[in-house]
């Protein structure tokens, strides 16, 4: 017998990240041609003020204080300490970037103070995702655009052969995040805060090995801990992760997924 899918949570496998930037340096190449779009549908010209909420590692933050140029001004925000720690400058010809320790939720900063605000995977994993859009809308000026982007998590799919049972797996292992579907709830998130011309876009993300897949799903550790957690019977959970191995190590491994892109502007 094994327990109900929504009964037990998985692990936050994101707070166990011992290693967040190799982590998210993966991720950012699997991720060249959503960053691709996003960089097309940001308003960003030269001399813009930009917000980057989530940062990361800044990798962004330098990119678009170079697109911005030193008329601009780029900050980037995370909650962690430990990643908001590590940012660096963008280098000669750039605007000049600050990076903020803060959370998505409370910006530390006044009304009306960018042109533009991004956040890209991070309302996943806040506590609150509307307070966390509302925030971006207030801190841009009336005209300015906010820009969210984070994958549905209820539509990874891998191709394995036993499809009750990854169906099983997948479902209940969509609740690693703490938000995996927020991102089908973005366009009612941004029309409850006001925000104005609300555009949804998709775009598809193909990855073709596990460290990939692993970089933005960590399907690599879903076998073990559906096992562990009794989703599936220990035995078909174990075989179920050594077929996600075998497809890998014979070249033959796949798993797409959705972002979802949402814009709009502040009234
Ligand atoms: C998956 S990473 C994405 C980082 C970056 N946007 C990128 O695309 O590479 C999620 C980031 O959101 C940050 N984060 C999570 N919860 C947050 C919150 N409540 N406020 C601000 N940042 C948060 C994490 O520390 C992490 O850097």
């Amino acid at each position: 017998m094994t327990a109900g899918t929504d009964q037990v949570k998985p692990a936050d496998v994101w707070r166990e990240a011992d290693d967040a930037k190799k982590f998210l340096d993966q991720a950012a190449i699997e991720l060249a041609a959503v960053k691709k779009e996003l960089d097309a549908l940001l308003q960003v010209e030269a001399g813009s003020h930009v917000l980057d909420v989530g940062c990361g590692t800044g990798a962004d933050v330098r990119a678009l204080a170079v697109r911005v140029g030193p008329g601009g001004r780029v900050v980037g925000l995370d909650s962690s300490e430990q990643l908001i720690g590590r940012g660096r400058p963008a280098g000669p010809g750039a605007a000049p970037v600050e990076f903020v320790h803060g959370q998505a939720g409370a910006l530390p900063f006044p009304d009306a103070a960018f042109d533009v605000a991004r956040a890209e995977r991070v309302i996943e994993h806040v506590p609150d995702p509307q307070a966390a859009v509302a925030e971006m809308l207030r801190v841009v000026k009336p005209g300015g655009q906010v820009l969210v982007t984070d994958p549905d998590h209820g539509l990874w799919a891998p191709d394995l052969d036993d499809r009750r049972l990854t169906r099983t797996i997948m479902n209940w292992w969509s609740d690693h995040v703490p938000n995996p579907w927020v991102a089908r709830q973005l366009r009612e998130l941004f029309v409850r805060a006001g925000a104005q011309d609300v555009r949804v876009k998709l775009q598809p993300v193909v990855l073709t090995s596990l460290a990939a897949a692993d970089a933005l799903t960590w399907i690599g550790k879903a076998a073990a801990a559906a096992g562990a957690q009794g989703i599936a019977d220990a035995e078909a959970a174990r075989a179920w992760g050594e077929e996600i191995l075998r497809r890998d190590a014979e070249g033959r491994f796949l798993m797409f997924g959705t972002f979802v892109v949402v814009t709009g502007t502040k009234k």
